[in-house]
């Protein structure tokens, strides 16, 4: 089994981020200079996969448009003889990537955004990128999660060390360690308070899983928040099929909240190849 297909649930509400997600999903905000959401893309994409089904909400249409061939706006470019501007508009969809748009009638949590892409995905593994889980790694942390699964052929979800007074804020894992990086899943629980959490290994927003999971998603109860909850379904998942929780290497900017969107613009302009020198010289300016 290969993983082709990858799901991007973009229908969240964005609530930590408004006023700027009022009208347009928090997956739209840029850091540095792309959205959140062609980071996520091209994670995928350089994964090997080229399926990219979207499950959208309101405010739908922004992402569409981002994917879609911007006929003006390349014939302007092209008029102006702006041709690396050209090509780079023109790479953000490459011609051999697919895009399906599926809509989340309400947000009623991520594991319900999952279940939305199923008719899509009908009997495939398949990938789920939490596009404001921004994340930089080399190779890139879903190509090292599909060298994973080509090797177990079973669900595997990106997990990193978490301080403990933040475990309300994830999905925490325990197991027994297969090898440095990769555990062999026993307990997953959404959002425990430090006490409950199980372990110190909290859940990323980047997961590949065996089309078994929508069952289980379909049949869990409303969980933490009265949402459907993905934890929950693939905790579900863990008492039929072996589950991995595996400890990528690089690192993960949680952009869904304002303090990580803000340290992510900071770190990718500095690594940036035009920005990065002069916005260094800038930083230094400050008086911090
Ligand atoms: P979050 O809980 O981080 O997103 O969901 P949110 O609800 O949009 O954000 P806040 O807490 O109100 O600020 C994680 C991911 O799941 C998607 C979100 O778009 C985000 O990518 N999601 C969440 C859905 O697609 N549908 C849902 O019903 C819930």
């Amino acid at each position: 089994m290969r993983v082709n297909k990858a799901i991007f649930p973009v229908a969240g509400l964005g609530t930590r981020f408004l006023p700027a997600t009022k009208a347009q999903p928090k997956e739209m905000l840029p850091v540095v200079d792309k959205p959140l959401i062609q980071y996520a893309v091209e994670e995928a994409y350089a994964a090997g996969i080229r399926q990219m089904i979207f499950v959208n909400g309101r405010n739908k249409r922004a992402i569409p448009d981002h994917f879609d061939t911007g006929y003006e706006l390349e014939h302007e470019l092209e008029a102006a003889g702006k041709n690396e501007l050209l090509a780079m508009v023109r790479s953000i969809k490459p011609d051999d990537m697919d895009c399906i748009y599926i809509r989340q009638p309400k947000a009623l949590g991520l594991g319900h955004a999952v279940l939305c892409g199923q008719c899509v995905v009908v009997n495939e593994p398949f990938a789920v990128l939490l596009a404001d889980d921004l994340m930089v790694g080399e190779p890139p942390v879903l190509a090292q999660m599909v060298e994973q699964f080509n090797e177990r052929q079973a669900s595997i979800v990106a997990v990193q060390e978490v301080p403990k007074e933040q475990t309300r804020r994830y999905g925490m894992v325990a197991g027994t360690m297969v090898n440095d990086r990769l555990m062999d899943m026993t307990q997953f629980v959404e959002k425990p308070a430090p006490e409950d959490a199980p372990s110190n290994l909290g859940v990323a927003g980047r997961y590949i899983l065996t089309p078994a999971v929508f069952k289980e998603i379909a049949n869990v109860p409303r969980g933490v928040g009265g949402e459907i909850q993905l934890t929950d379904g693939i905790a579900s998942l863990m008492r039929n099929e072996k589950v991995f929780a595996y400890r990528y290497r690089g690192e993960r900017y949680d952009c869904g909240s304002k303090e990580g969107f803000l340290q992510a613009n900071v770190e990718l302009a500095l690594a940036h190849p035009e920005l990065g020198a002069q916005f260094r010289a800038y930083l230094k300016t400050l008086e911090l």
